[in-house]
């Protein structure tokens, strides 16, 4: 027994100390079996260093106080070069010499405690409370693996009380947190409150699963054996006792040495492996600390120089909500201006909408506001205790957008809620230009990003219609404007001339996109989930613009390839009375598109009434359901007046799905709407449905990637000749996926359903060319 407990310390000490393991995990795990089972038999014989007592003694009710032999006291902080100093020059003056050596170590950013060795024997363990009595956190400490339990080497120390700090190192912290998360707990603010929270749990089976870590870095007491004569001597005979000692230490001269120290550590402190707050100096030989003693609480012969912090508490003001470029909303905090990290926080980023919740963040609350690097701000907990009473009201997300005042929609699944406004929304104005005048949309040339940001920070463009508007004035204004801003004027300007060439160019480009075809129109109006294919669907089917815009979510789900998000998307994007206006201002301004027509022929399939009822989205009313209600003798237009549901034979569950749903009157209305364009449009289509024949007739593709030789649109162009069709999203339906060089999802997804895959010689051999 005795010798498995010294082979299994050891090999703990090489895995967890030195980070170099010397045995294998089965190995190491059978070695410990047995152990166990030795243990179990001889229970007498249980050796107090036993690796066995790691693993969390049972719960306790509360924990008990420990007087500390020998107070554990603070340091004094500096924050300046001259802090240093003077903190030099008084250790001098104190010693009377002209340099002075010192230790410089970290500052550790986690929670002290005191480790008791008897003969080398761990006995007890004690946080520092208030720094005379502290808590017995024994239990808890023998968990920890890197603290031995029985110190290394023969010469070990009647008593030795050890300082140091318990930590958590950043990763380990990470991956707890995603515990947390998964197991839907409450998630830890930093590195430090996880190690505090994991080691003060009364039940030590908790801590021996939360990776803490430990740093020795000072002697409380000692007897029966010589202190070192220096601080770094201490440091580097906890190192050969098999206490861990951080690596990160130095012996350096003067302040200027310090401040070496400083710089150095600071500018690697984001790739240490764990959180530190500062960097540490001390006297380093120990009888000149003894010399100079303590103030107070605190040494003269130390000092704790810390980083500008990077956290730091403040109150909440207000939570606004910021639109992001494609209408991403993102609740912000405005803060009580705090100095965080030696820079000036007023705002904080609260990520989405659950992240608010999640954290439960009001107006009026006190905050740990927290700035790393570069990165925004953020807002990492509310201090609870601090919350005014009585208690501010829980945030909500504003239903409105609040630079446009449209809805504000979260889609299910998404964590982003986003404004609808489209082109309305000032945020997202710029962006929605872009995408209008781009080269498979409106086809704008020459309305480049750069004129784009000034025409909508001056004031010119409200929405895309005011594109064709604008006089040549406006674009010389605009140009000198941002000239202006910019400090680049040209010369010419400022003798008077004015260029005028480039605003005629741009104002004729702008004239020649007034009529595009329908899909590209579409295309270009940037609504949610349709891309190219779609935007061709709509208008190969339906085939003019004032019927795609007034279409009922219904009609545009029998469409092929539009599923339930597309044609949600589309008829919410229609359905948003600014989106109207502006389409409306677009074609007052003269942009037709060119080609419309009636719908296709074989829209008449697609209108059955099964298909329309079922496209509904009642619930429970699937098509079967609705083909019973269709062979009852039920129409659109008749269902739409009924009120009894139960004389169908459907299902009570059914019935009663659909006579609730009917008792919503706008469904109603919706029903018999639905009914009446079903009427509408059936009269207007050609009869006889001439679809075009060819070999490859009701075959599906989805084409991906940059073919060798010849563009997406071309291919697509032979396939329709060849009577098949091209479509935007690949499903089980899809017939083939012709993909070509940096295809992404839609390959992968190809693949996943087992639809076969084509490359563009592939697709030509079956074109038959
Ligand atoms: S020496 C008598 N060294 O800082 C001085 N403390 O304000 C004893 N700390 O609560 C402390 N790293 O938790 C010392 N390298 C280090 C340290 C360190 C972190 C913490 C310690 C203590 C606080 C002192």
């Amino acid at each position: 027994m005795a010798w498995l407990v010294e082979e299994l310390n050891r090999h703990i000490y090489n895995y967890h100390v030195l980070d170099a393991p010397t045995i294998p995990d089965a190995e190491y795990d059978r070695l410990f079996k047995e152990l166990q089972d030795l243990e179990s038999a001889h229970p007498q014989a249980v050796k107090n260093d036993s690796p066995t007592s790691r693993v969390g003694a049972a719960p306790i009710p509360e924990f008990k106080q420990v007087t500390h032999s020998v107070p554990m006291l603070s340091l004094n902080n500096g924050f300046l070069d001259e802090d240093v100093d003077n903190f030099d020059r008084r250790v001098r003056d104190g010693l009377d010499v002209h340099s002075v050596d010192y230790s410089a170590e970290l500052k550790f950013d986690g929670l002290a405690i005191t480790l008791r060795y008897e003969n080398g024997i761990f006995v007890q363990a004690a946080t520092r409370g208030d720094g005379y009595t502290g808590e017995d956190v024994t239990a808890n400490i023998r968990t920890v693996r890197v603290i031995p339990l029985r110190l290394h080497g023969d010469a070990v120390p009647a008593v030795l009380e050890v300082r140091g700090e318990v930590l958590m190192f950043k990763e380990d912290f990470a991956r707890l947190n995603q515990r947390q998360r998964d197991a839907g707990q409450k998630e830890f603010a930093n590195p430090r409150n996880a190690a505090a929270g994991s080691l003060r749990q009364l039940d030590a089976r908790i801590t021996a699963q939360r990776k803490l870590r430990f740093f020795a870095y000072g002697i409380g007491l000692l007897e029966g054996a010589d202190l070192p004569d220096t601080h770094s001597g201490v440091l580097a005979w906890f190192d050969r006792l098999g206490l861990p000692v951080s690596k990160e230490r130095a012996v350096v001269n003067g302040a200027a040495g310090l401040l070496g120290y400083y710089r150095n550590i600071g500018e690697r402190r984001a790739g240490l492996p764990y959180e530190i707050d500062g960097v540490v100096y001390k006297v380093d030989r120990v009888a000149d600390q003894a010399a100079l003693g303590f103030v107070s609480r605190a040494p003269r012969f130390a000092l704790a120089h810390k980083f500008p912090a990077e956290e730091a508490l403040t109150v909440v003001s207000a939570i606004d909500v910021q639109v992001g470029r494609t209408g991403a909303i993102t609740p912000v905090a405005r803060l009580v201006p705090v100095s965080v990290g030696g820079v000036t926080v007023t705002n904080a980023t609260l990520h989405n909408e659950d992240e608010v919740l999640r954290k439960d963040v009001r107006v009026g609350d006190t905050v740990i506001v927290r700035r790393a690097g570069d990165v925004i701000p953020e807002v990492l907990a509310v201090v609870l205790e601090r919350r005014p009473e009585p208690a501010p009201m829980r945030y909500e997300l504003p239903k409105t957008c609040p630079v446009c005042g449209s809805h504000v929609v979260r889609e299910e699944g998404e964590a982003v809620a986003r404004c609808s406004g489209g082109l309305s929304c000032a945020a997202q104005r710029k962006e929605a230009i872009r995408h209008f005048a781009g080269r498979r949309m409106m086809d704008i040339e020459g309305l480049g990003d750069r004129y784009i940001d000034s025409l909508v920070e001056c004031n010119l463009i409200e929405r895309v219609a005011d594109l064709y508007t604008l006089k040549l004035d406006d674009l010389l204004t605009m140009k000198r404007m941002a000239d202006e801003r910019e400090g680049t004027t040209p010369e010419t300007v400022k003798q008077g001339k004015v260029a005028t060439k480039w605003a005629d160019n741009l104002l004729e480009a702008i004239a020649a996109s007034k009529n595009p075809p329908l899909e590209r129109l579409l295309f270009a109006l940037g609504i949610r989930h349709v891309g190219e294919s779609t935007a061709k669907t709509l208008a190969d089917w339906l085939g003019r613009f004032e019927l795609i815009r007034q279409a009922p979510e219904a009609l545009l789900r029998v469409l092929p390839d539009i599923g339930g998000t597309v044609a949600e998307a589309i008829a919410e994007f229609f359905a948003e009375e600014k989106n109207q206006q502006a389409i409306n201002a677009l074609l007052a301004a003269g942009v037709a598109p060119q080609g419309e027509h009636a719908p296709k022929a074989q829209l008449r399939e697609k209108l059955d009434e099964v298909n329309l009822l079922a496209a509904l989205g009642i619930p429970k009313l699937t098509e079967p359901r609705a083909r019973q209600l269709i062979a009852a003798g039920q129409s659109l237009e008749s269902l739409a007046h009924l009120n009894v549901f139960g004389v169908f034979g459907l299902p009570a569950t059914v019935s009663g799905a659909l006579e609730e749903w009917m008792a919503v009157p706008s469904n109603r209305e919706k029903i018999a709407a639905l009914a009446k364009l079903r009427a509408e449009l059936l009269a207007q289509l050609p009869e006889a449905a001439a679809t075009p024949e060819g070999h490859l007739s009701g075959k599906t593709f989805v084409l991906t990637g940059t073919l060798p030789t010849m563009s997406r649109d071309a291919a697509g162009a032979l396939i329709e000749a060849a009577g098949g069709r091209v479509a935007g999203s690949v499903s089980k339906k899809t017939s083939y996926v012709v993909a070509g060089l940096d295809a992404g999802s839609k390959l992968a997804k190809a693949e996943e359903l087992g639809v076969t895959i084509l490359d563009e010689a592939g697709l030509m051999a079956l074109l038959g060319q």
